[in-house]
């Protein structure tokens, strides 16, 4: 029996990796999605992987730091699905530098789509769901317990290297989670974080001589990891090995079903066992 049946999510940076399979596993969960990202073509993909397994979700492109993305994001699925229950804050990407090196600009554009954006995007949702408590209130109906989660890093908890924007950004959206979680809970709305360890996706392949790069807004940003560094995560990482974008989905889901319904303002880390 799917949990999430008649539910909304609406889930950031879609297209590829761990968003991605997030909207799958909520879209499998019965869900319907508005699954975002800021390219058009995975966000599309994702959409027609979720519609060939008989599944619901329309897409909404375009970056989470545009000036009203955030209203755009939240009405499209008010229009297609009539409301919102479930909110995940994932897309984003890392743009690394020692702090000695690292610009005014690198670090406005990490700490925008890290956390400005996830901001403005729970800011956008909360007359929608004001709204829809009310009316379920009015109408004698029990509050169903709706979900936020925000996405976090184990750089967030630890401090990394290189990662002095990144770090600051997703330590300051475990802030944003615990605010909200006591702003919401009169909505019967559960704000939870949860921080990845290393898990396999574009960010983090491995890269022998640092020429993996990724497009982001006009930007050719270097990514990837030494392979030394993945190797040494046999031992650094308890369970030996990296996550897959599918087992970072699975803590994801956690927080969204109906069995968290009690449980607001955590930090999960999904990190096999990595401990902070
Ligand atoms: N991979 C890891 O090991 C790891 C570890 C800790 C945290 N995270 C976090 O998990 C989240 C997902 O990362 P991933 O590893 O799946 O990366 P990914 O690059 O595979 O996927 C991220 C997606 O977000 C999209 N995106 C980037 N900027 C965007 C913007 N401004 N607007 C809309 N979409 C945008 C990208 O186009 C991409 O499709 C990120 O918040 C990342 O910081 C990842």
């Amino acid at each position: 029996m799917a949990k999430l049946n008649g539910k909304i999510a609406l889930v950031t940076g879609s297209g590829r990796g761990i968003g991605r399979e997030v909207a799958l596993k909520l879209a499998s969960e019965g869900a319907s999605v508005v699954v975002n990202d800021l390219d058009h073509e995975p966000a599309h993909e994702t959409v027609q992987a979720i519609l060939e397994a008989g599944g619901s979700a329309i897409a909404c492109s375009g970056s989470v730091v545009e000036d009203g993305f955030a209203e755009r994001f939240v009405q499209s699925g008010v229009d297609a699905f009539g409301g919102l229950d479930i909110v995940v804050n994932n897309a984003g990407y890392t743009w690394d530098s020692v702090v000695q090196k690292m610009t005014d600009e690198q670090w406005d554009a990490i700490i925008d789509v890290h956390l400005k954006a996830p901001f403005r995007i729970l800011r956008a949702a909360q007359p929608v769901i004001s709204q829809q408590v009310k009316a379920e209130r009015a109408a004698g109906e029990a509050v169903p317990g709706r979900k936020v989660v925000n996405i976090s890093s184990v750089a967030g908890l630890g401090g990394n290297v290189g990662q002095a924007n990144y770090a600051s950004a997703k330590a300051g959206i475990t802030g944003l989670t615990k605010t909200l979680a006591k702003e919401w809970g009169r909505y019967n709305v559960t704000v939870n974080t949860v921080a990845f360890g290393f898990i396999l996706t574009r960010l983090t392949e491995a890269s022998a001589d640092g020429d993996s790069t990724i497009d982001v807004e006009g930007r050719t940003l270097q990514v990837g990891v030494n392979p030394e560094l993945l190797e040494g995560l046999k031992t650094a990482v308890p369970l030996g090995r990296a996550g897959t974008p599918e087992e970072a989905a699975g803590a994801v889901s956690l927080f969204c079903l109906p069995e968290s319904d009690y449980v607001s303002a955590q930090t999960l880390i999904c990190g096999g066992g990595l401990m902070i």
